[in-house]
């Protein structure tokens, strides 16, 4: 295939907007967002412009991480409402130009699911090879591996005397995906979310459903347990699975397909992403994310630096340029916020510095992603005592990395305030109003309290806002398919201050140049370049230079 001319498809032009229901918005008072909730606020979602809705997951749920832990998937969560509603929610975004993007999880279940229940009754039980089951090793677990969310990655059932791997919370044991009838299940009620007309997938943790036979130790990095990712992530079988997948669903219906895949490489991303099709149309890459960690992993409130930032995202840009497809995404509901981590949430810097980051993404080539409240700029919530907190892993990593000395509870909760996934899960900031105009009860996590400045009802309102901002951006992707489709090359890569590049397509260029320092900073590059200027977050320019968190786009 000529690398120059770039297979077209709907979602390489689309923009994706992020919806935690949780923490959306709640239709009935109980403190918890819901799917009328979703429903309601529909038009604000086309008003902003995004293509699709990817909702994080809503199916039947005990909620050890808020619906990732999957006890029925062929229903809706109690807390979120009925499959009426769902139906409704579908057709109604539908009606509003929306497509739908389920989550799909299925490296593991709910300890409640009912093949798990089955599972652990017997050895010789159907359900028994439906999940990965091992023989203590010298009486105890079968290997080193901690879980994701602290302590052993194995959990001890006294019925049969046996461990179970559980990647995550205990209550997510991992299915066994070497048995073809897990396959046939998984394949089975994906097909069936198909039939009602879902326009995709996000597939949590897709990369960890292969696992390495030989089960060995882990390394230890935090003094306390082995790292599982070289035996779990991008394992021996996970690409023939994906196309088998693939097959038997995913080329049945023209869909979205975005894989979360935790440890993935570029030459891996090749295969899961590729050209051809034949797996999924893209993957979620972490590396920008995870530019700095500590002796207890990502828990550190060291700040990333801008070259290696740029490095990264750049390495993704060249690597993957008419190979297969980039994601794009600064948030998501395991991320803290973005103006927070890369940006300035100062009062003087917020908006503009939330601009700036929204340009240097929504201009690379790949497809963007928007997490609920990024288009307003929200940021992370800072709580100052353990009990505001209501994540499993922050709660867990608190209490394993204090427990052990490993770090003051005071150095602990600084850790949690930059980097807690519940940064980005305080409920959706509507209004000005009470709880945000969230829920009218008591919501479920803290609302932040700068809704009184920062909140949906006073940005559509402003037409300065950060929220008419990224609705320019959007529309900009779509009228222009030099930013879909362009080539891309990286400008002043050694710059320490500015994140600048170039898109080009059929005699066109696009420059892109962002300042992420709240200083001036030199910078030539638009000196001599006639051309329209497509959006910035300044209305007025200086020769030589950009002002604090400037950003600018030319076409010429
Ligand atoms: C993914 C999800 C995260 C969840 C984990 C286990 O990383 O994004 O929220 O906790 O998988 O399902
Ligand atoms: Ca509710």
């Amino acid at each position: 295939m000529n690398t120059e001319q770039e297979k077209k498809a709907w979602w390489k032009e689309a923009v994706i907007y992020q919806v935690y229901p949780r923490s959306f918005a709640d239709s009935n008072g109980d403190g918890i967002g819901d799917l009328n909730g979703i429903t309601e606020h529909l038009p604000y979602l086309e008003k902003l412009g995004v293509d699709v809705i990817w909702l994080s997951p809503v199916y039947q749920s005990p909620n050890d991480d808020n619906g990732y832990d999957i006890s029925n998937y062929r229903d809706i969560m109690t807390d979120f409402g009925t499959m009426e509603d769902f139906d409704r929610l579908l057709a109604e975004a539908h009606r509003h130009h929306l497509k739908i993007v389920m989550d799909l999880v299925v490296n593991h279940t709910s300890d409640e699911h009912a093949w798990f229940v089955e599972s652990r009754k017997s050895t010789d039980n159907p359900y028994r090879d439906y999940y990965i089951w091992k023989e203590p090793k010298d009486g105890k677990e079968p290997t080193n591996w901690g879980s994701c969310f602290g302590g052993s990655a194995w959990q001890y059932d006294e019925t049969t005397n046996m461990y179970y791997l559980h990647c995550f919370s205990k209550k997510q044991p991992d299915l066994n995906w070497d048995n073809p009838t897990v396959r046939d299940e998984v394949f089975d009620m994906m097909n069936w979310w198909c039939e009602k007309g879902i326009d995709g997938f996000r597939m949590d943790v897709i990369s960890m459903i292969s696992k390495d036979p030989s089960y060995p130790d882990g390394e230890v990095h935090d003094g306390l347990y082995g790292d599982y990712s070289p035996y779990v992530c991008n394992g021996p079988h996970v690409h023939e699975y994906l196309q088998e997948m693939n097959r038997r669903v995913l080329s049945k219906y023209d869909l979205l397909t975005v894989g979360e895949a935790a440890g993935v490489t570029v030459e891996e991303a090749k295969k899961y992403a590729n050209n051809e099709g034949s797996e999924l149309s893209m993957v979620f890459q972490f590396e920008h994310v995870e530019l700095v960690s500590g002796k207890i992993g990502k828990w550190t409130d060291e700040k990333p630096q801008l070259k290696d930032l740029r490095r990264i995202l750049n390495k993704w840009q060249y690597e993957l340029d008419g190979k297969a497809w980039n994601s794009l995404f600064w948030d998501n509901h395991d991320q803290p916020r973005v103006v927070s981590r890369f940006g300035n949430d100062s009062d003087e810097f917020r908006t503009v510095s939330a601009k700036m980051l929204a340009t240097c993404l929504h201009m690379m080539k790949g497809t963007p992603y928007v997490y609920q409240g990024e288009e307003l700029g929200m940021t992370n919530i800072y709580f100052d005592q353990l009990e505001d907190y209501r994540d499993i892993e922050s709660i867990n990593a608190f209490r394993q990395y204090t427990g052990n000395g490993l770090v003051t509870e005071e150095d602990m909760m600084r850790y949690l305030g930059e980097i807690s996934r519940d940064n980005a899960r305080t409920p959706m900031q509507w209004t000005a109003g009470e709880n945000a105009g969230f829920t009218t009860g008591t919501p479920w996590i803290k609302v932040n309290p700068n809704h009184i400045e920062i909140n949906a009802e006073a940005e559509l309102a402003d037409p300065d806002s950060v929220f008419y901002y990224y609705q320019k951006l959007i529309a900009l992707r779509h009228s222009q398919s030099i930013i879909v489709y362009g080539k891309f090359e990286g400008l002043l890569e050694d710059s320490d201050t500015i994140y600048a590049y170039r898109r080009t397509l059929d005699g066109r260029t696009l420059t892109v140049a962002c300042n992420f320092t709240a200083s001036e900073q030199s910078c030539d590059l638009f000196d001599d370049l006639a051309g329209e200027e497509l959006i910035s977050n300044y209305k007025e320019h200086q020769a030589g230079r950009l002002q604090p968190y400037e950003a600018r786009v030319v076409l010429a």
